[in-house]
C-alpha cells in the first residue's frame, strides 16, 4: 500500500501519514522534525505490549534514545493523577526542551500525552501515533489535548499541534468491535457534514472487520479522506472560535446520552444517536423540507446500524435534561448546536437551553409509524 499524506497548514504546520508498516517509520519521520536525541514513548497497558517495541526499535535506529511510560488503559485513567505521573516521568528521564514525546495509542493516550507535551517545560515537541480508528480520523489531528476531571470529560486541556501524525492502519486489526465502532461514529459525522460521496461510499462499503481484513486499502483511503475533512475545518478555525464547532455535530445530545449512561455506552453509539436525534429534530421543527430531513435521519441511522452501532436510545429527553446542562460547550443559558439542512450542509445555531430541550424532545420522540 502506498502511504497517503495530508498536510495540515495550521500555525505550526505538520504532515499526517496514513499507510501500513508505518510504526517502523516513526524514527525516520521524527528525525528531521526534532532536534533532541531523546524520545519518551507514552502508551497504555493494551497498546504498549503490542506496538511499543516496534516504535522503540525504529526510534533507536534513527538515533534516539528512548524511555517508555505505560499507564493502565481506559478513560478511567485519563486523570490529573495519571497526567502528573507522566510529567514526573518526563522530569525523571531529564527530557529537555529539544526532546520529544511520542503518543502511541488511542484517543485517551493521544489527548493525555499531548497535554503532557504541551505543558512540560512550557511545551515540547510530540508526535501522534494513533492506533485506534477514533484517534486516526479525529483526536490525533487538530491539536486538542486534555485530561478529565471528576466533574466532566476533557475539562482541562489546551491546543498543541503535533510535529507529525503517523497512522499505521495495520494497528486497526487488534481493536475490539466496540473500539472499531467508536471511530465509525466520527467517520459518519465527517461524511454528513462535508462529503456526500463519502457518505454513499460508506453506505456501500461500511468500515467493518471484514473491510479491515479484505479491503484495507479502501479503509486507508476513507481514513485519509476523514483527515482531509477535519483538516479543512481546523485550518480555518484552529481554536474553535466558530467553524470548528461543525465537528461537534451530534455531540450535544450524544454527550448527554454518554454522561447519562455513566460512560457505559460507546462514544460512537452516542454520537450516532445524537446525529440521528438532532437531524429528526431539525426535520420536525423546520419549515423546510421535513421529508428530506427525515430521509437523511433514516440514512444516518442505517449507516450507524451498518457500522455496528446501536440505534436504540435508552433515554427520553427528560432523562437527559440534567446531563445536557453539564455540556462544557454551553455558554450560560445558551448552547451552539449544529443543525443539518442536508448532506454537506450544516449550520451552527445558538439556541437557548429551553429550545435545546424542545429539540431533544422532538428528536428523541418515536417516529409516527413507531409510536
Ligand atoms: N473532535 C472535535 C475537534 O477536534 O474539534
Amino acid at each position: 500500500m502506498n502511504t497517503l499524506t495530508i498536510d495540515v497548514p495550521v500555525s505550526a504546520p505538520y504532515r499526517v501519514h496514513v499507510g501500513t508498516r508505518l510504526l517502523e517509520q516513526v524514527g525516520p519521520i521524527a528525525r528531521p522534525l526534532v532536534s533532541g536525541r531523546r524520545a519518551a514513548i507514552i502508551t497504555d497497558s493494551n497498546v504498549g505490549p503490542l506496538y511499543a517495541p516496534i516504535v522503540e526499535a525504529s526510534l533507536k535506529e534513527a538515533g534516539f534514545s528512548t524511555v517508555t511510560f505505560t499507564f493502565p488503559a481506559g478513560e478511567a485513567h485519563k486523570t490529573l493523577a495519571t497526567y502528573g505521573q507522566m510529567l514526573a516521568f518526563l522530569a525523571d528521564a531529564e527530557l529537555d526542551r529539544h526532546d520529544t514525546v511520542v503518543a502511541l495509542g488511542g484517543g485517551v493516550t493521544g489527548d493525555m500525552a499531548g497535554f503532557a507535551a504541551a505543558t512540560y517545560l512550557r511545551g515540547i515537541a510530540y508526535l501522534q501515533v494513533p492506533t485506534s480508528l477514533l484517534a486516526m480520523v479525529d483526536s490525533s489531528v487538530g491539536g486538542k489535548c486534555a485530561v478529565d476531571l471528576p466533574q466532566g470529560k476533557n475539562l482541562v486541556g489546551s491546543f498543541w499541534q503535533p510535529r507529525a501524525v503517523i497512522a499505521d492502519v495495520g494497528c486497526l486489526g487488534t481493536l475490539t468491535d466496540a473500539q472499531l465502532a467508536d471511530g465509525c461514529g466520527e467517520v459518519i459525522k465527517h461524511a454528513v457534514i462535508a462529503d456526500p460521496a463519502l457518505f454513499e461510499l460508506l453506505e456501500s462499503h461500511p468500515i467493518t472487520r471484514s473491510a479491515l481484513e479484505n479491503a484495507l486499502d479502501l479503509v486507508a483511503t476513507v481514513i485519509a479522506r476523514n483527515i482531509e475533512i477535519k483538516r479543512d475545518v481546523v485550518v480555518q478555525d484552529e481554536r474553535e472560535a466558530g467553524l470548528r464547532k461543525l465537528l461537534n455535530f451530534g455531540h450535544s445530545i450524544g454527550h448527554a446520552i454518554e454522561a447519562r449512561a455513566g460512560y457505559t455506552l460507546g462514544h460512537g453509539t452516542c454520537v450516532g444517536l445524537g446525529m440521528v436525534a438532532i437531524t429528526r429534530a431539525t426535520a420536525r421543527i423546520s419549515d423546510g423540507d421535513e421529508t428530506a430531513l427525515e430521509g437523511l435521519a433514516d440514512r444516518i441511522e442505517g449507516l450507524c446500524r451498518a457500522h455496528g452501532l446501536s440505534v436504540t436510545c435508552p433515554y427520553t429527553a427528560a432523562d437527559l435534561k440534567a446531563a445536557a446542562l453539564h455540556d462544557k460547550k454551553r455558554r450560560g443559558e445558551r448552547i451552539d448546536l449544529v443543525l443539518p439542512r442536508g448532506l454537506a450542509s450544516c449550520t451552527i445555531q445558538t439556541v437557548t437551553l429551553d429550545e435545546f430541550f424542545l429539540l431533544m424532545e422532538a428528536g428523541l420522540a418515536p417516529k409516527e409509524d413507531e409510536a
